[in-house]
């Protein structure tokens, strides 16, 4: 049976589909249509399907090429979207892309993946591949989604169906991009599955495809992006270090990068996004149950988070050198997605600061060219405030007139975590700034 479905993948006969077309479902679907597959997204947003459906896409950050190749997978009729599981009868193979965040005491929450499965498996066709591109904790293959889908269909693994879990690596701003071009894990529950999964995205991957099994793909995305926030975390940490005597983090990055084997990251304002906040907690609810005393993954997550707090004791504390308070200040906070030029605002550093200052009872206002509710004029938003905390490093924001901002603001202050203006450029406009990691003994 397998061999046959390898041959359907290899002539692009096989009929797929897509369950959750999100950032990373919508861009995928879209990969296999473009080449000429049948493909069907299923999502349970209705307002998302009929968006897909007229041609459109819903992800409206800079997202290149994604918008024109919606409209032309969904003209030619290569792909459709539904948000009817019945619909799901026919397909070969289905991939699920669906969230998977981590609940308020950090571990997973598998509620949309449980209900995809259990909706796929009473539909699914014999024979079917499925595959897991979603992050899942190692394990989660094997301990979760094989007993779902044997339950709710009535086949046996490798007799009924084949499993795979192939996580994705794409990051929003280049998600088409990435989707050609960066290698992917494939992880089989056999060498046979794998192998049968590596025809398939050699159709839309141009780099290397690494055969594996389930439990090893699931480690590496877990550990890719627990590295990444672990090394944030160090960065942040020496920006914090920084401050206190005196030094600027940039510069100093700058020369340790030249010192050879040392790449340290850029420091900035907080960790956010749907991947990097809740992945290493995935990677440690796999060992819950051992005795194993995890301390850096926790570390690296709680200075990431406290960068936040930070910001906000940066902004007091340049408020203080004015000699005023942040109660009943008028603050403007700039951008409040999680990313530079992206329209996602999961879990953004942003949202934690604009709690704390509104509970601090700063008056707070947001300018986001990204987010529906906050774009607007930049001017007229800055247009009496104290200071201005730089959260986000849209492109948009290096092209202001820093002049023309300070001139309207009542304190022309500037809280800068992200470096996306000098401090000379902006003093020179009639700024005092403020830079995350280079603010001497002020705080
Ligand atoms: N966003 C990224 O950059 C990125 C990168 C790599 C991996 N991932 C992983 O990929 C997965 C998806 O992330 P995302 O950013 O695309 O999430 P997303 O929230 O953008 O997309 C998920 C989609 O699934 C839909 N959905 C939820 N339950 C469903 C169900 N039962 N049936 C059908 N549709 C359903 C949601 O409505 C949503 O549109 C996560 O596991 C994430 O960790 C994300």
């Amino acid at each position: 049976m397998l061999d046959e479905l390898r041959q359907t993948i290899a002539s692009k006969e096989a009929r797929l589909a897509v369950i959750g077309l999100g950032y990373v479902g919508l861009p995928v679907a879209c990969a296999f249509a473009r080449i000429g597959f049948n493909v069907l997204g299923v999502e349970v947003a209705r307002q998302r399907v009929d968006t897909i459906n007229a041609g459109n896409s819903p992800i409206t950050g800079m997202e290149p090429g994604l918008q024109e190749l919606v409209a032309e997978v969904v003209a030619s009729g290569k792909l459709r979207a539904t948000w009817d599981y019945e619909e799901l009868g026919d397909r070969d193979v289905i991939l699920i892309c669906v969230e998977t965040p981590v609940d308020e005491h950090d571990l997973p929450n598998y509620e949309a993946l449980r209900s995809a499965l259990e909706a796929l498996g009473t539909v699914m066709k014999a024979g079917a591949l499925v595959i897991i591109e979603s992050t899942v904790a190692p394990g989660t293959t094997r301990d979760v989604v094989l007993p779902l889908l044997e339950a709710s269909s009535g086949k046996r693994l490798n007799q009924g169906f084949y499993l795979g879990n192939c996580p994705e690596r794409v990051m929003p701003g280049k998600l088409l991009a990435n989707i050609r071009n960066v290698s992917r894990v494939i992880g089989g529950m056999t060498p046979e599955t794998a192998q049968t999964m590596q025809v398939l995205y050699r159709h839309i991957v141009s780099a290397e495809l690494d055969l594996t099994d389930c439990i090893t793909a699931e480690l590496v995305k877990t550990v890719e992006n627990t590295y990444r926030d672990v090394q944030i975390a160090f960065a942040n940490e020496m920006a914090l270090i920084c401050e206190k005597v005196g030094g600027d983090v940039w510069k100093v990055r700058e020369l340790v990068n030249k010192s050879p084997g040392r790449m340290m990251l850029m420091p900035g304002a907080g960790v956010g996004g749907h991947c990097i906040p809740k992945d290493p907690w995935l990677l440690a609810y796999s060992v819950r149950t051992s005795d194993i005393d995890l301390r850096m993954i926790p570390a690296a997550r709680s200075v990431n988070k406290s960068m936040p707090v930070h910001m906000v004791e940066l902004l007091e504390a340049a408020l203080k050198s004015e000699g005023k308070q942040l109660y009943g200040s008028q603050i403007l906070v700039l951008g409040y997605t999680y990313l530079e030029d992206s329209d996602d605002i999961r879990n953004s550093p942003s949202q934690d600061v604009v709690k704390i200052l509104e509970d601090r009872a700063a008056i707070v206002t947001i300018y986001d060219p990204y987010v529906a509710s906050y774009k607007g004029s930049l001017l007229e938003k800055a247009s009496g405030c104290e200071a201005v905390v730089v959260m986000v490093r849209h492109k948009e924001y290096r092209a202001l007139d820093l002049k023309s901002l300070a001139s309207v603001m009542k304190t022309p202050l500037m809280i800068d975590g992200r470096a996306v203006f000098r401090e000379e450029e902006a003093c020179k406009a009639g700024m005092s700034y403020w830079g995350l990691g280079k603010s001497g003994e002020a705080v």
